[in-house]
């Protein structure tokens, strides 16, 4: 039996949690796709940091030794948009289906990739770009079937949120939180992408393209991070029985899209009051469904690799659904 060949490029938090689900969900994948999951080469930037158990697997810091006219799908988990760009670009042009986690390279370079894709008859999946393990874009896309969805709000970046519910659960200073959550893995040794509001600019970006299938212009954004807020701000708001969470938002008035990405003073009321820690939350707002709040992990390993491999079986799923639809039907 063939089997779907998988290239995979990085192998950090996220390539690891996709290798391993690979592995010890082989079964369960064969049954759903019908045919085993082989993973054939694997692309870092330092062998010499890397160990794979199955030898059957190429490690290599080189793109071509990829050998992509062998490779079914290509999954990309490295860091930045380029080289992410250029290697995804590569893997559509040589027909390659690819699934990515880079948000910041999709963000900036996901509407010209998807037009790549649909020019090559392959598909792109991109659910694990935001929320992690929640299932944030393909909710959307079931909505969007039927639903306008006019606003979408989300807290979307983890770190923020460790930083902001510490801060006001221990009265720390974000400096003093800051450093133990970079201690405990939780935050980069550079934060900026993330308590500057770029990892969840970046977010709202992608999550503008698949509802309003554009993005926000530069005068209708804000982007703020969480940096400026001082323990004084967190007690006092405290008091009044409000808590301060980062959020991003968008919504369409018109034909004007705003993106606001900002710290905001929310009550008990709203949906996000509870959302703690490294918890993500998305609330999505459409004229029949009303309002829908999905909850769960925005990052880590196993959840990230979750949004990866639910990616790959509905790929595969859609592949054999327009097969099947291209078939006469027998009476
Ligand atoms: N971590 C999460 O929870 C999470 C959640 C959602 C999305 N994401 C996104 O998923 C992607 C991967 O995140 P991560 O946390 O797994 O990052 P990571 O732990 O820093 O791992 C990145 C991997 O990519 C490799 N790499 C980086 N630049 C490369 C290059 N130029 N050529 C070849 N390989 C390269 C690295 O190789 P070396 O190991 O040799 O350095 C490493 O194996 C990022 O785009 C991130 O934004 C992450």
């Amino acid at each position: 039996m063939s089997a779907i060949h998988v290239a995979l490029l990085g192998l950090g938090t996220v390539g690891k949690g996709v290798l391993e689900t690979i592995h010890t969900h082989q079964e369960r994948l064969q049954f759903a796709l019908g045919k085993p999951v082989k993973v054939t080469a694997v692309l870092v930037r330092n062998v010499n940091k890397h160990t794979i158990q199955d030898e059957t697997i190429l490690l290599t810091d080189q793109f071509e030794d990829l050998q992509l006219e062998k490779a079914d799908v290509v999954i990309d988990a490295i860091v930045g948009v380029e080289p992410g760009f250029t290697y995804v670009r590569k893997a559509i042009e040589k027909g390659c289906h690819v699934i990515t986690a880079n948000k910041e390279m999709f963000a900036h370079h996901g509407k010209e990739l998807m037009e790549l894709a649909r020019k090559h008859h392959v598909s792109i999946g991109f659910e694990a770009t935001v929320g992690g393990g929640i299932p944030v874009i393909q909710t959307l896309r079931k909505l969007l079937n039927i639903n306008r969805i006019t606003k979408v709000e989300g807290v979307i970046n983890g770190t923020s949120n460790f930083i902001l519910t510490n801060m006001r659960e221990k009265g720390l200073s974000f400096e003093e939180v800051l450093k133990t959550a970079q201690e405990s893995g939780y935050a980069e040794a550079d934060p900026t992408n993330d308590v500057e509001g770029f990892d969840a600019y970046f977010k709202a970006l992608v999550l503008s393209h698949v509802v309003f299938g554009e993005v926000p212009k530069p005068e209708h954004t804000v982007r703020k991070g969480i940096s400026q807020i001082k323990i004084e701000d967190i007690n006092h708001a405290t008091s009044l029985g409000l808590k301060y969470k980062h959020i991003a938002k968008l919504e369409k008035q018109g034909d004007v899209i705003t993106c606001n990405v900002e710290p905001v003073l929310i009550s008990n009321d709203h949906p996000f009051y509870s959302v703690e820690g490294v918890q993500n939350a998305v609330s999505i707002d459409a004229d029949i469904v009303g309002n829908i709040t999905l909850l769960g992990p925005g990052a880590g390993k196993l959840p990230t690799a979750s949004a990866v491999i639910e990616d790959f079986l509905h790929l595969y799923q859609e592949q054999s659904l327009s097969y099947l639809k291209q078939q006469p039907l027998e009476v």
